[in-house]
């Protein structure tokens, strides 16, 4: 991490680049069979380690193991009326666990393995454990290589379905890599397999196909339109207030607050950030601050600047309203678009321009920057539109 003073953009080089946003990630592909065969043990044993998928990593379990999925509640810290994804290695497999349909089979078709996670009907025979109560539940089959090679070697010891939440405590900041488990579920994670930095960033898109008309509970990778052409009927959005409550069970990733991070997260559009920077370069003019004041942990911002932003009308219009008073002389982190002024003093990670890129970084930058013991994250919004809608979803709940 660096500040604005040393110019550095990190992980955003390569961000603005079309090429990058399809390219590859890298990481590992498979992992070894002594890691493969610990995992299946300690699986067996009714153990929970850590899975990568391209979404985010989860915290995997037996799903037919009740104690084991108990433990993943616990480990988490997760309310026990909070339903877990199960994860299996195909839609027959699927179809095993739940009340297979035609709608089902038209979007495993078109997105598994991917992702996407279906919430239909339990088979009254299908393990429990998972739903939390509900007479539902949630599957999907992750597209990422150690998820099918862990999926292949625990079919000889009868396990077929791995409940996987994200691997994270409850509310916090959701994993996209094998790091992010291990700071932050530690010692009570043993194993966590290591595919990699998660290629899509942010978890599954969650279709509800158990009640009638269905229905988006997530915004993810995949969009309600292509849900939507898919499926040949209108995809409903469970995000208004109106539908939001509706929408019963009121699941973990549907709360208002949740993937956050311990500082304080806010956004601002575009023009906040604008009116900042320009308050932030007057200051900087009018007090001649020096280079050396633009090190992490100074900055030379007056109460004055902070209320121009708080709402005070300005030449340019009025200013959106910082929700927010920031303490003049401690930092604060940036994931913006545009760098700040020079010796702003404040630390920087650009925010990609394109949707999937940013989805990709999101949880990464998220970290580092709550690492770093700044009073906020301030983070522009990006544009309502439908590729950002999975993005802005977090981060609006990050910001909660
Ligand atoms: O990308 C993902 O989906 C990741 C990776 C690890 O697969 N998993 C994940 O799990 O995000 P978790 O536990 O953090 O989120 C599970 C979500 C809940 O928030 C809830 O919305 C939904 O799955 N869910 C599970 N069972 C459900 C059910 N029976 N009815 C409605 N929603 C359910
Ligand atoms: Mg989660």
């Amino acid at each position: 991490m660096e500040t604005r003073s040393a110019a550095q953009e990190g992980q955003s080089g390569t961000a603005s680049s079309p090429a990058a946003a399809s390219a590859p990630v890298a990481g590992a592909a498979h992992v070894g069979e002594a890691d493969l065969a610990r995992a299946v043990r300690m699986l067996q044993a009714g153990g929970v380690i850590g899975l990568p998928t391209e979404t985010v990593y989860g915290l995997a379990a037996n799903a037919a193991d009740a104690g084991a999925v108990a433990s993943i509640y616990r480990i988490k810290g997760r309310p026990a009326d909070h339903p877990l994804i199960v994860h299996v290695a195909s839609a027959e497999a699927a179809a095993r666990w739940a009340v297979w349909s035609p709608q089902a089979q038209q979007l495993a078709g078109a997105f598994w393995p991917g992702p996407l996670t279906l919430v239909l009907p339990r088979r009254p025979e299908a393990p429990p454990f998972a739903s939390a109560g509900q007479d539902t539940i949630a599957l999907r089959v992750s597209s990422h290589p150690v998820f099918a090679q862990l999926m292949q070697a625990l079919a000889p010891v009868g396990i077929t379905g791995l409940a996987a939440p994200s691997a994270n405590r409850f509310g916090r900041i959701s994993p996209s890599r094998a790091a992010h488990v291990r700071s932050g579920l530690g010692e009570a994670v043993p194993l966590v397999l290591d595919g990699g930095p998660s290629a899509v960033g942010v978890e599954s898109t969650i279709v509800d196909l158990s009640r009638g008309q269905p229905v988006l509970l997530r915004p993810g990778g995949i969009s309600l339109q292509a849900l939507s052409d898919c499926l040949g009927v209108p995809v409903r959005a469970a995000d208004t207030q109106a539908t939001a409550e509706a929408d019963a069970p009121r699941v973990p990733g549907a709360l208002p607050s949740h993937y956050a991070p311990s500082v304080p997260v806010r956004l601002l559009p575009a023009s906040a950030v604008q009116a900042l920077y320009r308050e932030w370069a007057r200051e900087a003019d009018a007090q001649g601050v020096g280079a050396e004041e633009g090190s992490p942990g100074r900055s030379f911002w007056s109460e004055a600047g902070m209320q121009a932003l708080a709402g005070e009308p300005a030449g340019f219009g009025t200013p959106p309203a910082l929700p927010v008073s920031l303490q003049p002389g401690q930092p604060v982190a940036l994931w913006t678009l545009q760098p700040p002024p020079e010796r702003a003093g404040a630390f920087w990670r650009r925010q990609p321009a394109d949707a999937a890129t940013a989805a990709r970084h999101l949880y990464d930058t998220l970290h580092q920057l709550d690492a770093l013991g700044v009073q906020a994250i301030l983070v522009e919004m990006p544009p309502d539109t439908p590729e950002w809608r999975a993005v802005r979803d977090r981060l609006t709940r990050a910001a909660a």
